[in-house]
């Protein structure tokens, strides 16, 4: 994928999913600005990529600290071209009638707020530049529910939402905005679901969740990453608006569906 020329901000990027990205726009000759809460690993990234690199640490819930990546991606490389609003937590496992609200809220602040204080503030600038392509991670959770993880759930459709009405809004201005729906994918994320669901055997979570998926697997980050990065690039100028699904066939062939049975 050629990123020559281009300078991208990817949000999460100091790990999992997020870092994968960095790590191909370096590889398509891009710039980048990793932007993260975790600071040791983002400065860690930074530094392992060199020049081309900087780190910005924020948590995007917050306005102000939106408004600072994006500040620190044109003190540092003039221009935004491509945005990967990624940053996003998995909040607790529990049935909605006891979930926790405090968790409720700050997934949503994280997942909702945080992905949307990032379109507003990146759209801006490229609205200014003329163009410019935007991809945002939700996740099948996005598309289908799973028993649970409501305050998730409702999170990623919001997000699929959000890139929609997004799309709608600057297509005219040549800016792109699509969303990725991984499947479950081997990051601290899934780890840490399968502790939740269950902390004596997180190993069993996994064959089990497996078998259901076509592929028998757990996905790679830098299997996301590579549809993120077809979405970003050049490849994809008359995509927009849309979702991809990068799920070992997840949602495409569940599982419990009966042969012959619509
Ligand atoms: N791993 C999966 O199975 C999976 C599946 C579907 C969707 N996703 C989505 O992919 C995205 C990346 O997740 P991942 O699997 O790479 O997990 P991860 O935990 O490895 O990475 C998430 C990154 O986001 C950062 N982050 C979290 N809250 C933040 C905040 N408030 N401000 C700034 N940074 C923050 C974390 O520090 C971390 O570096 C998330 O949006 C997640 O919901 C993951």
């Amino acid at each position: 994928m050629d990123f020559k020329g281009k300078v991208a901000v990817v949000t999460g990027g100091a790990n999992g999913i997020g870092r994968e990205v960095c790590l191909g726009i370096h590889r398509g000759g891009g710039k980048v600005l990793i932007v993260d809460r975790d600071a040791a690993a983002g400065q860690a990234l930074a530094a392992e990529i060199g020049s081309d690199a900087r780190f910005f640490a924020a948590d995007v819930t917050q306005a102000k600290d939106v408004m600072g990546y994006v500040r620190a991606a044109l003190d540092a490389f003039g221009r935004i071209d491509c945005f990967h609003n990624n940053a996003g937590i998995e909040g607790k496992v529990a049935p909605i009638v006891e979930y926790d609200d405090a968790v409720f809220d700050m997934v949503q602040a994280i997942n909702v707020r945080g992905v949307y204080l990032g379109l507003k503030h990146v759209m801006a600038v490229m609205q200014k530049q003329g163009g410019g392509s935007i991809v945002n991670t939700a996740s099948v959770a996005g598309m289908v529910g799973t028993p649970g993880m409501g305050a998730y759930v409702a999170s990623k459709h919001a997000v699929m939402g959000l890139t929609k009405v997004a799309a709608g809004e600057v297509g005219p201005q040549g800016i792109r905005v699509n969303a990725v729906c991984p499947g479950p994918i081997r990051t601290r994320m899934v780890a840490d679901i399968a502790k939740q669901v269950s902390p004596n055997n997180p190993d069993g979570v996994e064959s089990r969740y497996t078998s259901g998926i076509p592929l028998r697997r757990y996905g790679e980050a830098i299997e996301v990453a590579n549809l993120v990065l077809f979405l970003l690039s050049d490849l994809a100028s008359n995509i927009t608006g849309a979702q991809y699904t990068v799920d070992g066939g997840r949602t495409a062939a569940p599982p419990g569906m009966v042969p012959g049975v619509a």
